[in-house]
């Protein structure tokens, strides 16, 4: 009898401890979809597209041309909106400038040009959003 009585408090003890598991997959799975607001996902756009010129201009290849989606940001959804005050107007409509100059520089201003619009990521990040910061620098060609 006590046996068994300590075989079923196992059980539930693990299965309970399973649930709890479940839940807590399922809280961190809402959070996450919570964070990606339009703007999030635009940037992440904007890092991949940044991370393939990147590697164009290294290998001094064909960059193409500016992508008219960056526009969006001066329109897309914050996760907070209040973020989009006047600095961060002046802070978009600065790096836009800076990002459609990498597709007008000459082959040798190019690479200074890229570097001067991923400074221009950063400084908007530094008044509205730090976490980023050290991954956007990886984009800098050295
Ligand atoms: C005008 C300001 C501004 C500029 C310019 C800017 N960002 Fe952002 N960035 C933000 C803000 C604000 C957020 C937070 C967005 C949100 O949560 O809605 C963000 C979020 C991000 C994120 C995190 C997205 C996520 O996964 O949640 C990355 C990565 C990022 N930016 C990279 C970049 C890169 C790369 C550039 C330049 C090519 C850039 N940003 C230019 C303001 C800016």
């Amino acid at each position: 009898m006590r046996y068994s009585i300590v075989f079923l408090w196992c059980v539930c003890f693990i299965s309970c401890n399973t649930i709890k598991k479940d839940e807590v997959k399922k809280v961190d799975e809402a959070l996450v979809m919570y964070e990606f607001s339009e703007m999030a996902l635009l940037m992440e756009e904007m890092y991949k597209t940044n991370e393939n010129l990147k590697k164009k201009i290294i290998n001094k290849e064909d960059i193409g041309e500016f992508s008219d989606k960056f526009l969006n940001i001066h329109s897309a959804v914050l996760t907070d909106p209040k973020d989009r005050n006047s600095s961060f107007e002046i802070f978009s409509k600065a790096f836009i400038e800076n990002q459609q100059a990498v597709f007008t520089a000459s082959e040798n201003e190019v690479k200074e040009q890229f570097n001067i619009m991923v400074n221009a990521c950063v400084a908007c990040h530094k008044t509205t959003c730090l976490g980023p910061i050290p991954r956007i620098k990886k984009l800098l060609i050295k």
